[in-house]
């Protein structure tokens, strides 16, 4: 780990049950966004938890505005106190999704790591009770269909989304040997029509890595836009 970074999650508030694997994530998602060149004004990050990758992209000046969200209580009292005892400026909001956001704010990038699993085993020996914990369990893709039904209007003309998935040509996630996820096609396929039915599209597909998380499992960062069509 860089020092950098190292000092930056000794900034984050956070507690077991709100990390949802975002410190490991937070610089791939830099990488990525900072080859599109550009300071996005209004940055939201969805689902934000302690916000590892919100509070890097913008301490690493990717973005002006920063704007955080969680429809856990926790996570947004945990994101205050950061932002408070570093003296960081952000917009948190307490919220199912976009509801309570106000509708006149318009993001040029929004980045999620969501909830990534249709259908977790709670009979998987290990992590079967992650079933409905809110940060990895999406039942039958209830938060991806809202998502994405409501994330068009939210973005500017020419906004983007970058939103991480894990294992998303497989139908089955399986971890220490055991089925974990069950996914009744591969999950590329229903994204890619969510995405489709919103009106958007999908403008690129970034490996992020198989061999270093400690499922190797491989994770991707699906860009999403609108079409100029
Ligand atoms: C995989 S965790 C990611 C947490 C954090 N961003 C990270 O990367 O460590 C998913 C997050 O989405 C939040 N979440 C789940 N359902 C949500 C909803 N309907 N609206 C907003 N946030 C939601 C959870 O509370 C959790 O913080």
């Amino acid at each position: 780990m860089s020092k950098e970074f190292d000092k930056f999650c000794n900034q984050v508030f956070y507690t077991e049950n709100l990390d949802g694997a975002g410190r490991w994530l937070a610089r791939f998602f830099e990488q990525v966004i900072r080859k599109e060149n550009t300071i996005y004004d209004n940055l939201l990050e969805v689902g934000c938890g302690p916000s590892w990758i919100g509070l890097w992209l913008q301490k690493k000046g990717l973005c002006h505005n920063l704007h955080l969200t969680d429809i856990n209580p926790q996570a947004i009292e945990a994101v205050s106190k950061t932002l408070k005892n570093n003296n960081i400026k952000a917009t948190t909001y307490l919220s199912d999704l976009f509801n309570n956001i106000p509708e006149d704010i318009k993001f040029d990038c929004i980045v999620s790591n969501p909830p990534n699993y249709f259908d977790i085993q709670d009979s998987h020996s290990v992590y079967g009770y992650l079933s409905n914990d809110i940060r990895p369990s999406d039942r039958d893709w209830k938060f991806h269909k809202e998502f994405y039904k409501q994330v068009a209007r939210r973005l500017t003309e020419d906004g983007v989304i970058f939103i991480s998935e894990i294992n998303m040509y497989s139908d089955t996630v399986v971890f220490l040997n055991e089925i974990y996820d069950k996914r009744k096609r591969p999950a590329i396929d229903d994204f890619e029509d969510m995405i489709k039915s919103s009106g958007l599209i999908i403008k690129d597909v970034v490996y992020l890595t198989k061999s270093t998380n400690e499922f190797k499992v491989p994770v991707h960062l699906i860009k999403v836009g609108k079409c100029y069509e």
